[in-house]
């Protein structure tokens, strides 16, 4: 394993690296708008919770990655991980910025299908493919990121016309990344990828008993919500390596690289994430030398964000009711939403910022702690934040709210997953409608004997 000296990255320009959307502002009378639309006046036209995303948000960050590939690369190939916030609109939103898609299940392909994406920028994830799922990749002529042997079998099975199919293979590089450490193991416990270790014999036996299968490059994907700029760059070195053997041992260049995802975001002012300007840099210069060192040709370089895409450009914006004061111990301030629209608190302790409009967020501060509406005592969306006093009716906003929220979302305790608006400074658009209390009771049955 190679490695490389420690490189500084000066991005000079303006940042994009927000914790709010870039459209957010307050007025005199501290009213909350997006885009120039008042939130009052969008909760007033789609009810709440409602989820808002502001489009320029969006649009800047994907730009950025953009520039920054062309700035620092090259032929690149930008990827958006739709697991974070897949809808018709927002994938119509990424086709227009001419960005790939990556999808993990029949649902997001299909999703993808509905709105005519192009199929040949699209890549298929998965550690369990189903038949189904294999089937729809070789009927659209679908990227498929091979994860194990299954999809190996599946793939034989299925493609009956022996057919070229394109294939990146997924492998473990042996880096674990917590957002603010990580570690080089020589394996890794995931239930994701093959062992880096059993690539050269993996792609020796394709190239023998598999003719039609086009291997393009190899992936990994290391973690999610990542503030450092070493462990990514470190895995693309990795998996260059294995390129260096498999060329020198089999004869065989690799065309891509995809190195995945998982750029951090600002959940809270305190975070402070690379710019991605910085982490497009700084992973692009260690391909570009690797590729020297190792006498490879520079491959098209893939990255597959999902949350540094869309997570910023989102607000969720609730109403207060109920406000439970517990003396000397804790307030509750209730929401008309909570785990079923945000299920991140509950289920890995995630923490946001949340303002109330219409109120200045400097003053008449306390601490309090925002609860959800549902049958859980764990359903907190926020603990012990340092917030303006919020009364009855007022509006609550929660930031970062665009990735892993909506795509999270459940019906529990029959909930109705709420509506989802994009806004831009032209105007407003319902992209996902509310969901109805017959919309809960549209797959239901009730059997003869019971009726
Ligand atoms: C394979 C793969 N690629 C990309 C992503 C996107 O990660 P993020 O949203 O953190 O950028 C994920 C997230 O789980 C993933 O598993």
């Amino acid at each position: 394993m190679i490695s490389f000296e420690k490189m500084t990255v000066n991005t000079m320009k303006t940042s994009i690296n927000k914790l709010k959307p870039l459209s957010f502002s307050r007025n005199s009378n501290q009213e909350i708008s997006i885009a120039g639309f008042k939130l009052k006046d969008l909760v007033q036209t789609y009810g709440s919770p409602l989820y808002i995303l502001c489009e320029e948000t969006i649009r800047a960050r994907v730009n950025e990655y953009k520039d920054s590939f062309q700035e620092f690369y090259g032929e690149y190939e930008l990827v958006y991980a739709s697991k974070a916030l897949n809808c018709k609109a927002i994938c119509k939103l990424m086709e227009k910025e001419s960005v790939s898609l990556d999808v993990v299940s029949i649902g997001e392909l299909y999703t993808a299908l509905s709105v005519n994406f192009p199929m040949n920028k699209v890549i298929f994830h998965g550690n369990n493919k189903s038949p189904e799922e294999i089937q729809a990749c070789l009927e659209n002529n679908v990227r498929i990121i091979l994860d194990n042997f299954n999809d190996l079998r599946l793939i034989d099975e299925l493609n009956k016309s022996k057919k070229e199919v394109n294939i990146i293979i997924r492998v473990t590089p042996g880096i674990e990344c917590h957002t603010h450490e990580y570690i080089k193991t020589g394996k890794i416990d995931s239930k994701f990828g093959f062992n880096l270790e059993d690539v050269l014999d993996l792609v020796a036996k394709l190239k023998k008993d598999y003719p039609y299968i086009k291997i393009l490059g190899l992936h990994s994907h290391i973690g999610s919500q990542i503030f450092e700029m070493a462990p990514q760059r470190d895995a693309a070195l990795v998996l260059l390596n294995k390129y260096k053997e498999i060329k020198e041992q089999l004869g065989i260049e690799m065309t891509h690289l995809n190195i995945g995802g998982g750029l951090g975001i600002k959940y809270l002012e305190s975070d402070d994430p690379p710019e991605i300007a910085d982490i497009v840099n700084f992973s692009a210069k260690a391909v570009i030398e690797a590729c020297e060192k190792f006498d490879l040709k520079k491959p098209i370089l893939m990255m597959e964000p999902g949350r540094s895409l869309v997570a910023p450009a989102g607000i969720t914006v609730y109403r207060i009711g109920n406000i439970k004061d517990i003396p000397n111990l804790r307030k509750y301030v209730c929401v008309d939403g909570g785990m079923a629209d945000n299920v991140r608190p509950i289920m890995y302790q995630a923490q946001y910022l949340a303002e109330l409009d219409a109120k200045d967020p400097n003053k008449d501060l306390e601490t309090v702690t925002i609860a959800g509406k549902y049958c859980e005592s764990g359903d907190v969306l926020i603990k012990d934040i340092k917030m303006t006093k919020a009364d009855t009716d007022d509006l609550l906003v929660v930031f970062s709210t665009g990735a892993y929220n909506y795509s999270m979302a459940s019906n529990y305790n029959r909930a109705t997953k709420p509506a989802m608006v994009l806004v831009n400074r032209t105007g407003h658009n319902l992209i996902v409608k509310r969901e109805s209390l017959d919309d809960l009771l549209r797959q239901d049955l009730v059997p003869s004997h019971l009726s």
